[in-house]
């Protein structure tokens, strides 16, 4: 199954996430899930695993255009020359010759977060329009943004992003985020659909898991889907991400309902620490 960008690019509905995984392992890893049938991962210069994911990519012998490979520009870059600068050395690292997607990593930089770089943002966006446009990148987008980050780059630029990837699972869904996002034809991505890892002991999801027959990371990544959002679950273990990309079942409405319910205070915060 696809996700439809709203420039009609097809995106595999659910993208290994490489989140964590060092260079070392991510050879092994990335080649594994290409293997066993991922064919969207999703990566960022910040993750220092591109060298070993473009290798894992090249040694897999699937044919590029069955891929989809995202890259995201770090966040303390602010400017349009810095955009094209570190596009090309994820480009070069991961040792293709285009980007199906390519991010702004957040509206600021982690180690000031919360800072106003609106100027920045927008000379980055830029930048990255025109690659698009000279076909670089297949589509493009934010990541970490709320809607207050991505209306001026709308204004600025009159291009509305393909998509927003954002910390979304069961109990944390950002629900007004995500209606924007929506309602604008912007795709939500989740990154740590299984809020990596805390949300596996959750009484709700065990009962729902228990119903479908199916284990709580499952209905973890299946409630991505049934909420129009892409999940990006991370796994280097082989038969974890197996399991991850079998989720080829339904939630009704009444399991919806009770997941829609879960709250966990303690996880409920809009960004990755
Ligand atoms: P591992 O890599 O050893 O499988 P998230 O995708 O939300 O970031 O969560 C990632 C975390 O969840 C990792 O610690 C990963 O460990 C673990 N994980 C991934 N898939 C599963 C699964 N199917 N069942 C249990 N834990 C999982």
């Amino acid at each position: 199954m696809n996700f439809k960008l709203n420039n009609g690019v097809l995106v595999p509905s659910i993208g290994f996430g490489t989140w964590q995984i060092s260079n070392e392992d991510a050879y092994e890893a990335t080649l594994n899930a290409i293997k066993i049938g991922y064919r969207h991962i999703d990566t960022a210069y910040a993750y220092q695993n591109e060298e070993a994911i473009g290798r894992a990519i090249k040694d897999s012998k699937i044919d590029r255009s069955e891929l989809f490979i995202t890259s995201k520009l770090p966040s303390d870059i602010k400017s349009y020359d810095g955009a094209k600068e570190y596009f090309n050395k994820s480009l070069n690292l991961l040792n293709l010759e285009y980007l199906d997607l390519y991010l702004i990593h957040a509206p600021w930089p982690w180690s000031n977060i919360g800072l106003d770089c609106k100027d920045g943002n927008i000379e980055a966006w830029k930048a990255m329009v025109e690659l698009y446009k000279n076909g670089y990148i297949r589509s493009i987008g934010v990541s970490n943004f709320l809607e207050s980050d991505i209306k001026p780059l709308i204004e600025a630029t009159g291009f509305i992003p393909h998509v927003n990837q954002i910390r979304f699972f069961i109990g944390n869904t950002q629900e007004k985020l995500l209606k924007y996002c929506q309602d604008n034809n912007i795709l939500v991505e989740a990154y740590s659909p299984l809020a990596t890892g805390n949300i596996l002991n959750d009484k709700n999801i065990i009962e729902v898991a228990n119903k479908h027959n199916v284990t709580v990371a499952q209905v973890a990544i299946r409630y991505c889907i049934e909420r129009n959002t892409l999940p990006l679950p991370k796994s280097t273990n082989l038969e974890r991400q197996k399991m991850n990309l079998d989720v080829d079942f339904k939630l009704d409405k009444e399991d919806l309902e009770k997941l829609n319910k879960v709250h966990n205070k303690e996880l409920d915060r809009p960004l990755r620490s």
